[in-house]
């Protein structure tokens, strides 16, 4: 059994794939083709914003748009400790400092009501992270933003697709960054990543610094990086995205059937009602984890966990200071989850498989 299980994918969608590689590699246009510029067009109309910018990775986009936002030295980020390196690396590396919050217990996002606490003069955006697939509490943190006057930057990268009160992640703050890595809800076959946001300016900002700040051949007006999205993974996403509402309502299926399964056995993923995840991740809590976790293995199950350490323990992070009584909640999250098979071709069998395992190891 694959923890997600790409060839699975490729199968289906494997003639258009190719299709689309084999017309990029006839054309020759490996930077800048038209194909990143029909994607933007297609996942900022799926998204409901004005703009998208395509960037060679999550981690770019992300930090292309603290970028652009003039983020530096000096500055406060506020963010979730409960997450994948790249949400605080984007912060530190534009020289500002991350500055965790506690996540909520049942959703493992960035708890709102905490963040006004940690509010000071030197604050200039709040990145919430829609973790494992499900949206982060949008109208509390953008309130507690507008009132503060605070910039929200959506880490999406495990959330396309999501939506929150009916609206689609990537198009509820002021800006947000997905991911297009292989295992990502939409995926490319390589690394990728794409930037939203309604403005106008913003956007241009971004398509400039993703090209070395250049705003015309050789003319370099700001600092950017080398963060194009390449041409052969815009072919590719775009011959996948067809496929893309069909693969999230088989994504939802597998989540509802674990749901029953597990019955009150197993702590399962809360989904508020505002939400529909993508469950880019099944992440359960369980106590003693690495007795079930050895118990699925020796069963041929794979698990993963997302994540064992939370940022704010993370080496590079320890300047920072934090001990784990300031985050409480990040802090039992990494010692409790364990993500179990997820993808849109599970089948039913194998959720048994899962299920038969995992009960027998947490009776
Ligand atoms: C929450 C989160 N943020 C950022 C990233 C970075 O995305 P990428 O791997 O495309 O750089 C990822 C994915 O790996 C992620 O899960």
């Amino acid at each position: 059994m694959e923890f997600i299980d790409l060839q699975a994918q490729y199968r289906i969608m494997r003639d258009p794939v190719n299709r689309a590689i084999q017309e990029v590699l006839d054309s020759s246009r490996y930077i800048n083709g038209p194909w990143v510029k029909e994607l933007e067009t297609v996942l900022a109309r799926f998204v409901g914003v004005g703009h998208a910018v395509g960037f060679s990775s999550g981690t770019d986009a992300l930090l292309a748009i603290l970028m652009a936002w003039g983020i530096g030295p000096g500055d406060e980020v506020i963010t979730s400790p409960f997450s994948f390196i790249a949400t605080a690396e984007t912060i530190a590396l534009v020289g500002a400092r991350p500055v965790f919050v506690d996540v909520s217990p049942d959703t493992l996002n960035l708890d709102p009501e905490l963040i006004e606490a940690a509010i000071t003069s030197r604050t200039k955006a709040i990145m919430p992270v829609s973790i494992f697939g499900q949206c982060a509490d949008f109208d509390a943190i953008n309130a507690v933003a507008a009132a503060h006057g605070l910039l929200v930057l959506e880490d999406a990268c495990q959330s396309f697709g999501a939506t929150y009160k009916g609206r689609r992640s990537c198009g509820v703050t002021s800006a947000a960054a997905t991911s297009f890595f292989p295992a990502k809800p939409l995926g490319c076959y390589g690394d990728g990543g794409m930037a939203f946001t309604q403005e106008a300016e913003l956007a241009q900002r971004l398509r400039i610094i993703r090209e070395h700040g250049q705003i015309e051949q050789y003319r370099h007006t700001m600092l950017g990086i080398n963060g194009r999205l390449d041409t052969l993974q815009a072919a590719i996403l775009l011959a996948k995205f067809p496929f893309f509402e069909g693969e999230i309502q088989a994504r939802l299926k597998v989540a509802d059937r674990y749901a029953t399964l597990f019955a009150s056995k197993v702590r399962i993923p809360e989904i508020r009602s505002e939400n529909i995840s993508v469950f880019a991740q099944y992440t359960v809590r369980i106590t003693d984890r690495e007795r079930v976790r050895a118990a699925m293995s020796s069963a041929g199950i794979p698990t993963a966990i997302h994540y064992p350490t939370p940022l704010h323990r993370q080496a590079v992070f320890a300047s920072l200071g934090y001990g784990d009584e300031a985050l409480p909640q990040a802090t039992l999250a990494a010692r409790e989850v364990m993500s179990l098979p997820m993808h849109p071709y599970l089948t039913s069998e194998q959720q048994d498989q899962v299920a038969l395992v995992l009960l027998q190891a947490v009776a």
